[in-house]
């Protein structure tokens, strides 16, 4: 189901700055973020090292599983020259064994930056409220900025980089991901077509937002959604912590699987796109994941290079300004 949490975008504070939702930030932020990461990208292919974060460290709090979140946040803070810091969901118990106002404030004595995956938006807004240092959201149940930010460099790389004109169709659970797509769609200004089972759409604040900014569609039809998409996009059907609803959700996504007569529908030279981990047979086909149009892997390397730039962002901003200046 939609999640029902009220999202209200942070302000922004004047002393620091977090990277919690795609709405705190401008236009011209998520272009010199976009245009830093490839640069970092390129230098990183030439064999250059870029030490921005020498002697800082992260740390890294999981609530839920990772992958790909947890290997690019780590191996991004080794090539900034810094270091990070991995907390399992059992480690410090953050809101059980210790308030969220008391691990923000101890941590914020000993390391330079946060990363939160947690399932609650309102944990890591509390986190970032209470820390003295810039806290990244890695995943809550309402948003995932990271994702999104990997993925729209991904389709720069793809479609170059003014994506005012793209149409993007996003085929499935109006969750965290849909949610982090109608942030994006609204600040970028490109076409979103969502399209959702009945019960599962995105939640009442962003379905506003998105309405507001007049930026494309929801419907309850694929079909409709792809129609001449340059890229479809789809996420699991079950999100982490809703396991118990799988064999419902099996049922209730019956009709939005990602496969290639869904795919016959789409743009010529239209890419799928998936922020895995993928249910293979589920809400996408293994023809579709592993075939030719597929942008999975390049969206889970660009997290790398993505959250890099969001880090130095945030820790060293003048390298931004002066990534943005070059462009
Ligand atoms: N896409 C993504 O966030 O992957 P992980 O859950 O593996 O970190
Ligand atoms: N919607 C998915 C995204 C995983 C990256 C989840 O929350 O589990």
């Amino acid at each position: 189901m939609a999640a029902s949490i009220k999202h209200q975008p942070r302000a922004v504070a004047p002393s620091k700055r977090d990277f919690l939702d795609m709405s705190s930030i401008t236009k011209a932020e998520l272009d010199g973020l976009l245009a830093l990461a490839a640069r970092m990208k390129a230098e990183l292919k030439a064999g250059l090292e870029h030490p921005h974060l020498r002697g800082k460290t992260l740390a890294m709090v999981f609530q839920k599983p990772s992958l790909r979140t947890r290997i690019t946040f780590e191996t991004g803070m080794a090539q900034l020259g810094g270091h990070a810091i991995y907390l399992a969901p059992n480690d410090i118990g953050i809101g059980e064994r210790e308030s969220v106002k008391d691990v923000a404030r101890n941590m914020s004595r000993v390391v330079d930056l946060i990363m939160i995956r947690t399932f609650t938006h309102e944990t890591c807004v509390e986190l970032a409220r209470e820390a003295s240092v810039p806290v990244i959201n890695a995943l809550t149940d309402l948003l995932h900025p990271c994702q999104v930010l990997a993925d729209l460099l991904t389709l720069q790389e793809r479609f170059g980089r003014d994506l005012r004109k793209l149409r993007l169709a996003f085929v499935g659970d109006g969750f965290n991901m849909a949610h982090s797509w109608i942030e994006a769609a609204v600040l970028a200004g490109f076409e979103l077509r969502l399209a959702c089972p009945k019960g599962y759409e995105p939640d009442k604040s962003f379905m506003q937002m998105f309405r507001r900014a007049e930026c494309g569609i929801l419907s309850n039809d694929p079909i409709t959604a792809v129609k001449d998409a340059d890229a479809v996009y789809t996420d699991t059907w079950t999100s982490m912590g809703r396991e118990k609803e799988a064999a419902q959700r099996r049922k209730d996504f019956k009709g939005f699987q990602v496969n290639a007569a869904l795919m016959k529908h789409a743009a010529t030279g239209a890419i799928v796109m998936h922020c895995l981990p993928a249910h293979r047979g589920e809400e996408i086909t293994d023809d579709v994941i592993d075939g030719p149009r597929s942008a999975v892997l390049e969206e889970a390397e660009n997290r790398l290079h993505a959250q890099k730039a969001v880090m130095v962002w945030l820790l060293r901003p003048e390298v931004l300004q002066i990534a943005s200046a070059a462009e």
